[in-house]
């Protein structure tokens, strides 16, 4: 599957998991859990929330440490910017990043998680 892509099968795949109540949310907008295996990062767009594997996709840094600034999330590493709403890595240079259908249901926010492990490609370096 291509990164940065929700096909249809991601959407009807896998099971919704609870990250964290909304009103819980930190006002610094972002949010990172680790479940199932997953590292996730979720982000507070203009447009609501948005989950993304917490991978950057050049050399594996964690993004959940990176800036974020007018919908895009810097890599702390290297400085590769990716679009929160759909992954994709501003000006191209890298693959998109891996992201996650999200909704809020009942006050909490959630995301629907591949029942899969994640594989090392999916992990990101722990420095
Ligand atoms: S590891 Fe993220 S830009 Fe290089």
């Amino acid at each position: 599957m291509e990164p940065g892509i929700v096909t249809q099968d991601q959407k009807t795949a896998g099971t919704w998991v609870p990250v964290v109540a909304e009103s819980r949310f930190p006002e610094s907008a972002a949010c990172s859990a680790r479940i199932g295996g997953w590292h996730i990062l979720v982000v507070r767009g203009d447009d609501g929330f948005h989950a993304l594997n917490d991978r950057c996709p050049h050399q594996a840094a964690r993004l959940s440490t990176g800036r974020i600034r007018r919908g895009a999330i810097m890599c702390p590493l290297h400085g590769a910017r990716f679009d929160i709403a759909t992954g994709h890595c501003i000006g191209g240079a890298y693959k998109a990043m891996r992201i996650f259908p999200v909704r809020v249901h009942q006050g909490i926010i959630e995301i629907l998680l591949p029942d899969t492990p994640p594989g090392m490609e999916d992990l990101p370096v722990t420095p």
